[in-house]
């Protein structure tokens, strides 16, 4: 579709099923999914063995740097259509006045405001949607916190898709318009996220929608392997100690994890794999208290949100056993910070780096800052930090100072 110089060359897909995530069962590529026939998440399986014989890290570092020079780990087969709006590798940012305050070896921020949309989610919405269309899905619904909506609305209406996004009544306001400017039927339901997936699941069947909702469908996880897959390239297949990341739904975590665990069974990585860590909200923090009870699974929806970061308002993740998984196996855990110290952190690294996060991306240093504190990161540790959207789409404090035209300037106070 792009018509720009990228990596959309075609490439045979190695994929050799799809797996539920509870029983194990396979599923067929090649034909339309949504959840296991036991409905739980579907997870893509590949052939690793014939994928590390096809291409090499050097194959990769010669293509042109996008998203689909890692091709080979994507599902697309020569004969999918790619979506594409021109997805960049996204920027390994140190911070080394915030890395100093807060006390750690290394600190990074890789920074998924550049993408298209203004957030990570581009990255599994061009592969689930480039999918989709493969499969002739002309109608796709949504419930999200508002950047997975944008992200669809976008590559949907880039694909001639049809589609229906519902967001909480709250959403910020630039993300809401964002989704209904890119050509969606935009609704807000006036409630949280899981309020908005049962007006989509309710709605399928009249509607004739494909149900888009977070793990549903199998393919945005594959998308969102592509941040992975950049973190090894950009630091020499060397990944840091420790990755924090704002987590709502859990794909991110999920998906990362995978795609490190495809990488080690080729050979790809040097030294150990990361401890993965998922930042939520004291507002909202389901991951995080299922992780401090010891528990396997989420069991029951977070009752009072009271949190106003968005992206990590997920009450009840259906990918909540698997996240935390991921937290398990990588020797990682959970960890939940406030609004105000987030809001502050926000500020604070805007002016002290140049670098305007969004909340989320300020979570996760405030996390780093707590776990520093708490001794679970270490003065040593390498750290890697996720800014998952750009902070111009969030509220930024009013600026109202004002010159009246005409009169002299106290320069001196100004
Ligand atoms: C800015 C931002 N950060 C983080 C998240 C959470 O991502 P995930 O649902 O993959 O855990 C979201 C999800 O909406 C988001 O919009």
């Amino acid at each position: 579709m792009s018509k720009s110089k990228n990596s959309t060359g075609k490439s045979r897909s190695f994929v050799t099923h799809l797996e539920c995530s509870e029983t194990g069962e396979h599923h067929p590529a090649g034909v339309l999914h949504g959840l296991s026939k036991a409905g739980h998440p579907l997870v893509v399986e590949y052939d690793l063995d014939a994928l590390s014989a096809s291409v090499t890290k050097d194959t990769v570092a010669a293509r042109p740097p996008d998203m689909w020079r890692y091709r080979e780990f994507l599902p697309m087969g020569g004969d999918v259509e790619i979506i594409s709006l021109g997805e960049n590798i996204s920027p390994l940012i140190p911070v080394p006045r915030t890395q100093k305050r807060l006390g750690v070896g290394e600190l990074l921020i890789k920074d998924e405001g550049r993408l298209p949309t203004g957030s990570f989610k581009g990255r599994g919405m061009a592969v689930a949607v480039s999918m989709a269309k493969s499969f002739g899905v002309t109608r796709i619904a949504i419930p999200t916190a508002g950047n997975a909506g944008a992200g669809l609305a976008a590559y949907a209406s880039r694909a001639g898709i049809e589609s229906y996004v519902f967001t909480p009544a709250d959403t910020p306001a630039v993300t809401a318009s964002e989704i209904a400017f890119h050509g969606a039927k935009a609704w807000m339901v006036d409630g949280f996220v899981g309020d908005c997936a049962k007006v989509v699941a309710d709605g399928v069947e009249e509607m004739g929608w494909f149900d888009f909702t977070t793990l549903k469908e199998p393919y945005r996880v594959e998308g969102k392997k592509t941040m992975g897959l950049e973190i090894a390239e950009q630091l020499d297949w060397h990944l840091p100690d420790v990755i924090f990341f704002p987590t709502g739904g859990g794909v991110c975590l999920i998906a990362m994890w995978k795609v490190f665990k495809e990488l080690k069974a080729i050979g790809w990585l040097q030294g150990p794999m990361p401890r993965m860590v998922a930042v939520q909200s004291t507002g909202c923090g389901p991951i995080v208290k299922a992780f401090d009870a010891g528990q396997r699974v989420v069991t029951e929806p977070w009752e009072n949100v009271t949190t106003q970061i968005h992206g990590v308002r997920v009450p009840y993740p259906l990918g909540g056993k698997m996240v935390l998984d991921v937290l398990y196996e990588s020797d990682g855990f959970g960890t939940a910070v406030d609004d105000e110290a987030v809001a502050k952190e926000r500020a604070r690294v805007c002016a002290e780096e140049g670098l305007h996060l969004c909340p989320e991306g300020a979570a996760c240093l405030v996390a780093v800052d707590m776990e520093r504190q708490s001794g679970r990161l270490g003065p040593q540790d390498r750290v890697l930090v996720f800014n998952t959207a750009s902070g111009l789409k969030s509220p930024m404090p009013p600026m109202n100072n004002l010159l009246a035209k005409g009169k002299p300037v106290d320069y001196g106070s100004l």
